[in-house]
């Protein structure tokens, strides 16, 4: 393959006829995520509470991987609705009453999600929506980055007026060397999930920068059977780059740190009278508190990103 722009070869490598997320293990068979097991527990619980406060009674998980945390708010809310969405066909074990929707991937998303009434999530799907990586040249020239199949990269053409003017807005550089990675594509696939929605709330969890924090060389990097290895877009491995959170314009950034305390789930451990008078409780409390320092942690999940938009539109 002859070297090409980054974003179109992550797109292939991820969504393309052998993509990475075709496989049949799922993304859960090569990273774990805040959806998972006794974290996607917890998460389940915070993500019931904001549909509760937003007054809907549906959830639609975008980008849902094989819809393992929805799978967990179906045990723990039955007396909510779900909807799953990604771009594989309906996992053969996922509980009757979710619903399904396929999606194209990337920034595309499905013709019939349309006029939502509901708690729309999108974790960790911004991050593997592809956009262009770009470099500044030595006459500080922004220039789109190329990638070949075996990953060397090269410099191309200068990047196009609209991701210029992105970077000048949200990413302003001319050091030579440093790297954009310009997130108009993820703005503008989050705008097209907002105009979907009428009433409800929706929200992008993410791993995350701002303008004061942004990355001088950038964050693209791959994942695979739980490790971290080199970005080559060859279908085999998760390409993924931290998302320009600020930029999406939503109402409202907050850590999950910040948002699971305003919850008021905190990893306080149990009071140490409770392994006398109640050892099975006082087991499972500590087994929580030790899930929500995890998903707390500010070097870690605690960190993420979730950008939130409410909805009042109404019924047209
Ligand atoms: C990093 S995984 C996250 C899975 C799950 N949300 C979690 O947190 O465990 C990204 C998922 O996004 C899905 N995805 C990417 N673009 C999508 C799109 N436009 N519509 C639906 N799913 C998409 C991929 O197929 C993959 O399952």
């Amino acid at each position: 393959m002859s070297p090409r722009p980054w974003r179109d070869a992550w797109w292939d490598a991820l969504y393309g006829p052998n993509g990475f997320y075709r496989r049949a293990e799922g993304p859960a068979g090569h990273f774990t995520t805040s959806a998972h097991g006794g974290l996607g527990a917890v998460l389940a619980e915070v993500v019931a509470s904001l549909a509760d406060q937003a007054g809907v009674c549906r959830v639609v998980d975008l980008a849902c991987g094989r819809g393992e945390l929805l799978t967990h708010l179906h045990d723990k809310r039955p007396d909510l609705e779900f909807v799953g969405v990604d771009i594989v066909e309906r996992p053969v074990d996922l509980p009757r009453r979710v619903e399904w929707l396929r999606s194209p991937g990337g920034g595309e998303l499905p013709d019939d999600l349309r006029e939502i009434d509901a708690l729309v999530l999108a974790h960790e799907w911004l991050d593997v929506v592809p956009c262009t990586i770009a470099e500044v040249d030595h006459d500080g020239v922004l220039r789109g980055v190329l990638v070949n199949a075996a990953g060397a990269e090269s410099l191309g053409d200068e990047v196009s007026t609209a991701d210029r003017d992105w970077a000048d807005t949200w990413w302003p550089t001319a050091k030579p060397g440093n790297r954009v990675e310009v997130g108009l594509s993820r703005d503008i696939a989050f705008a097209d999930l907002l105009s979907r929605s009428r009433t409800g709330v929706t929200i992008a969890v993410d791993y995350g920068h701002t303008k004061a924090t942004r990355p001088t060389q950038g964050t693209l990097t791959a994942y695979r059977e739980g490790t971290l290895t080199d970005a080559i877009p060859d279908g085999q491995r998760d390409l993924t780059a931290h998302v320009a959170t600020d930029s999406l314009g939503a109402d409202e950034v907050v850590t999950q740190r910040e948002l699971f305390h305003r919850l008021g789930l905190t990893a306080a451990t149990p009071e140490h009278a409770g392994a006398t008078a109640d050892p099975l409780g006082y087991v499972h409390a500590l087994g929580r508190a030790s899930t929500i320092a995890a998903l707390t942690d500010p070097h870690g999940l605690g960190g993420f990103h979730w950008a939130m938009t409410r909805h009042t539109r109404g019924h047209a």
